[in-house]
């Protein structure tokens, strides 16, 4: 099966490609590099000993678009491509919007021209807003608080429509929790462009002495320690979701949504202490504001996947930890002191 990977230069897409690379997958990536490099798919290469397609291409010139599925005979395609910062979303809304909806209405137009209707959709737990009740399934209701997330919600409206408009398309909404870690190997993982917005890729520069301290946002909330709760998952068990859900397509369930999340939820100072622990560094950090927009605690219920995909989270904290310091300690700029490859 040949499966093309819109943002497979990314941190997910990366990891991704490589679980599909050693499942004996045929991949085709497309990326415009808008916020990663050629180098990480160079390494997934290395890491596989397998070779990928690959364009450097915008999903946004939706014509060159054509090429590459006149190129390939493609099964399904895993779309990953997307902005995905929530702070920069709220100043510059309207790329947000053009972005990830027009870039993902380009890809819609072709993949239904050349009759591809095979979709893996990276949505986000941020689609169910503040919720209710802890943890999350799939069936609780959604709201949104920022264009990012704005941006999932309406794109899972969209591929609801476009199913019931055509039974043929068979739609993974693939819900994510908080995706951290890096490949067992070091050689990639999450490189963000300038000041980091989340967590761990923060905490990993603070003990590798690129930043001074961590804020922590918010001593006060109603949690075990006052601080913010998420469900890490490793992007490793995150790849392998995205593998797993492959087959389940190709049994033409229609539209089907799932949670991948571990089901566990960790505070801001366990992680800290996770990675104080993996790295042996001790990290600075100072209670500050509430983050605004931040939730108290977030976890999932991740059993809809274990029971209809097979697949569940294996990798522990200690693993996400170890990874990320792994990683970073190995790659102290990320790809950027690595030349570019023509
Ligand atoms: P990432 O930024 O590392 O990867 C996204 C990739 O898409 C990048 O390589 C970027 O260059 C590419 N891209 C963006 N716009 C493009 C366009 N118009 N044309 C072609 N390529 C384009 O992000 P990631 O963390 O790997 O996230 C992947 C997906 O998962 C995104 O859709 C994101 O919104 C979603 N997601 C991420 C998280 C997270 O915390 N990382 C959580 C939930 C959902
Ligand atoms: N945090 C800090 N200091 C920081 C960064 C984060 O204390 O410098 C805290 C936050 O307040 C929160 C926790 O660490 O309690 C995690 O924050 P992240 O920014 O790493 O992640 P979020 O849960 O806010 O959001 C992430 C992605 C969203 C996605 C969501 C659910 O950024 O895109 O997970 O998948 F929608």
């Amino acid at each position: 099966m040949k499966i093309l990977v819109t943002g497979g230069a990314g941190y997910i897409g990366s990891h991704t490609c490589i679980e599909l690379l050693k499942e004996n997958y045929d991949v085709v990536v497309l990326d415009n590099f808008s916020n990663s490099c050629e180098e990480s798919l160079n390494r997934v290469q290395k890491i596989t000993g397998k070779n990928l397609f690959f364009y450097k291409l915008d999903l946004l010139e939706g014509p060159s678009l054509h090429q590459v599925f006149e190129d390939h005979k493609i099964d399904a395609v895993i779309h990953f491509a997307g902005l995905k910062a929530v702070g920069e979303s709220t100043t510059i809304p309207l790329k947000y919007y053009q972005n990830n909806l027009t870039g993902t209405l380009n890809l819609l137009s072709v993949m239904e021209k050349f009759n591809v209707k095979n979709l893996v959709f990276s949505s986000s737990a941020t689609v169910y807003g503040d919720p209710a009740t802890l943890p999350i399934k799939e069936e609780f209701p959604l709201s949104v608080t920022n264009p990012y997330g704005r941006t999932k919600l309406m794109i899972e409206e969209i591929l609801k429509d476009l199913y019931q408009s055509d039974k043929e398309w068979n739609i993974a909404l693939l819900r994510y929790f908080n995706p951290v870690g890096a490949h067992e190997s070091g050689e990639i993982g999450e490189d963000p462009q300038g000041l980091p917005n989340n967590l761990m890729p923060y905490i990993s520069q603070v003990a590798v002495g690129l930043l001074p301290r961590l804020s922590v946002f918010g001593g006060d909330y109603d949690t075990p320690d006052g601080t913010g709760v998420r469900d890490y998952i490793h992007v490793t068990d995150l790849a392998l979701g995205h593998v797993q859900t492959l087959p389940k397509l190709v049994s033409n369930p229609g539209v089907v949504i799932y949670n991948l999340g571990t089901g566990n939820g960790f505070s801001v100072l366990e992680m800290i202490k996770g990675v104080e622990k993996a790295s042996g560094k001790q990290i600075s950090y100072e209670i500050t504001d509430r983050r605004p927009g931040d939730i108290a605690a977030c976890f999932a219920d991740a059993s809809k996947a274990k029971k209809e995909l097979g697949w569940e989270a294996t990798k522990s904290l200690e693993d996400m930890c170890n990874d990320t310091w792994n990683w970073q300690k190995k790659n102290p700029m990320g790809y950027r002191n690595h030349p570019k490859k023509d």
